[in-house]
């Protein structure tokens, strides 16, 4: 990486004036986005002690230091190739990976990339407002290490669509700033990044299974035959791997002070009267947030993701633990509806590539959830929190058009509205979420009520460090 680059990188950017000056013509525009649609009320007077990319050594790929937020170093980041690397799974299985765009791929490319890129400024609006509801200065750091990562990615997608899409890919790039989550004509592109995310439970649900979907659709672009796609991706998994800490252990923080308010009382008092987030609310937080990022897997059977995995663009996570890679014969079995029924099937798996996905989704996400329960167990609670059924509460795919209870039991319409705020947050809960979270924490090593501090604090530091200081 050359410093004195306007835009830190590791992709020789100063050879390709016309890139360059394309990047550094966006630029501005990106930092005025920030600046709007960024953490609202922490652009000017902050310093933020938060990690920077500044190269894909695995041993030290990034620094900490205090930055403005404004003022972070967005770079553009690939992992070092693999030499001679092949296709590794599809119709062009073995042949060595591209360079370039092919001709006849270029629209499911774009499309494919243009669909990630805008998730990243999408979940950085979403959480615009939260810093003003934070729980500790740790929790705000790590609210802020997400968000300007969540706009390196994006950066790491305006890189390919600059790069290999002329016009069009400076068109996109430039959409990508003007649509906004929540806005009503010009929305995100996927529902579920439209929704404002006001609630730290929320916020670390998100992270947990939002960033979680993330993880699923990098790894598969990981394994894509574009080979800068898949070194950009590879490279964003890096940082992806702390946003799903911040989740997991954020939830696990917030398990743990309930359990000891619940200790503390004998068992028997409402962990609500006492400033808590009672375990029902935890679990329809989980049967929420996971429900939805099931949805960001798409559709059961699916015609686009067959097309995807053929023509090697998009290939399954962990291509290469799998025995099989062209998958011409083999059939997949799942569920599907048909009358309103749900009836096991069996498809061809390239047509079931989404739900081959969400499977190894399902299993990563249960791991967090195996983790919570341990701490409850610690304390001698019997209560357990688990994943829905993946029926429960769809709104994409087979299951959208019915009904079930968190077990996947069929219930009918009239069942589901008279139920459904026992299983799903309600605007009472969030109302009493929010009441608790009214008042920020912002003095040094003190932490709210509902949550208990981490185990240990960033990088070496103490958890009492002043990870964000207001300069005056
Ligand atoms: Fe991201
Ligand atoms: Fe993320």
């Amino acid at each position: 990486m050359i410093s004195s680059d306007k835009i830190p990188n590791n992709v020789d950017l100063h050879l390709n004036k016309r890139l360059q000056r394309a990047l550094e013509h966006w630029q501005p525009a990106y930092i005025q986005w920030w600046q709007d649609m960024g953490p609202q009320g922490f652009q000017h007077f902050h310093q933020v002690y938060v990690r920077t990319a500044i190269s894909v050594d695995p041993k030290g790929w990034a620094h900490f230091e205090y930055v403005r937020l404004p003022e972070y170093r967005w770079g553009i980041f690939l992992a070092d190739p693999v030499i001679n690397r092949t296709v590794g799974f599809g119709d062009f299985y073995g042949k060595p990976v591209w360079q370039e765009v092919p001709g006849e791929f270029r629209n499911q490319l774009r499309r494919l990339i243009v669909t990630q890129g805008d998730t990243e400024p999408a979940s950085v609006e979403q959480q615009r407002w939260l810093g003003h509801r934070c729980p500790s200065l740790y929790d705000l750091r790590s609210l802020f290490q997400v968000n300007v990562e969540e706009g390196r990615h994006l950066w790491a997608m305006v890189y390919l669509l600059h790069s290999y899409f002329g016009r069009d890919g400076r068109d996109e790039a430039e959409d990508l700033l003007a649509r906004q989550s929540g806005n009503r004509d010009k929305p995100r592109i996927l529902d579920a990044f439209n929704e404002p995310i006001d609630t730290w439970l929320d916020f670390f649900m998100f992270t947990m299974f939002t960033d979680r979907d993330g993880k699923s659709q990098l790894l598969s672009l990981s394994e894509s035959a574009l080979d800068p796609l898949s070194r950009t991706t590879r490279f964003m998994l890096t940082e992806e791997a702390h946003h799903m800490f911040v989740g997991d252990t954020g939830i696990g923080r917030i398990v743990e002070r309930t359990a000891q308010l619940m200790k503390d009382t004998g068992y028997s008092e409402d962990v609500r009267k006492l400033g808590g987030i009672d375990l029902p609310t935890i679990q329809k937080h989980i049967n929420l947030w996971f429900s939805l990022s099931l949805d960001l897997h798409g559709n059961e059977v699916s015609t686009n993701a067959a097309a995807y995995f053929a023509n090697g663009l998009k290939g399954r996570a962990e291509e290469a633990k799998w025995s099989e890679h062209e998958v011409k014969e083999t059939a997949y079995e799942l569920d599907l509806v048909e009358d309103g029924q749900v009836k096991r099937q069996a498809v061809p798996m390239r047509n079931a590539m989404n739900e081959v996905l969400r499977d190894w989704y399902v299993d990563d996400c249960q791991s967090g959830v195996t983790r919570w329960n341990k701490i409850l167990e610690r304390y001698g609670i019997a209560d357990r929190l688990r994943l829905p059924d993946r029926k429960f509460n769809r709104g994409i795919g087979q299951f959208a058009s019915i009904h079930t209870d968190p077990d996947g039991t069929l219930i009918s319409e009239e069942t589901w509205l008279r139920r459904k705020y026992e299983w799903l947050p309600s605007p009472r809960d969030k109302e009493y979420l929010l009441s608790i979270m009214s008042r920020p924490v912002y003095e040094i090593g003190k932490f709210a009520n509902y949550i208990v501090p981490p185990a240990r604090g960033v990088k070496g530091t103490p958890v009492n460090f002043e990870y964000v200081r207001t300069e005056l």
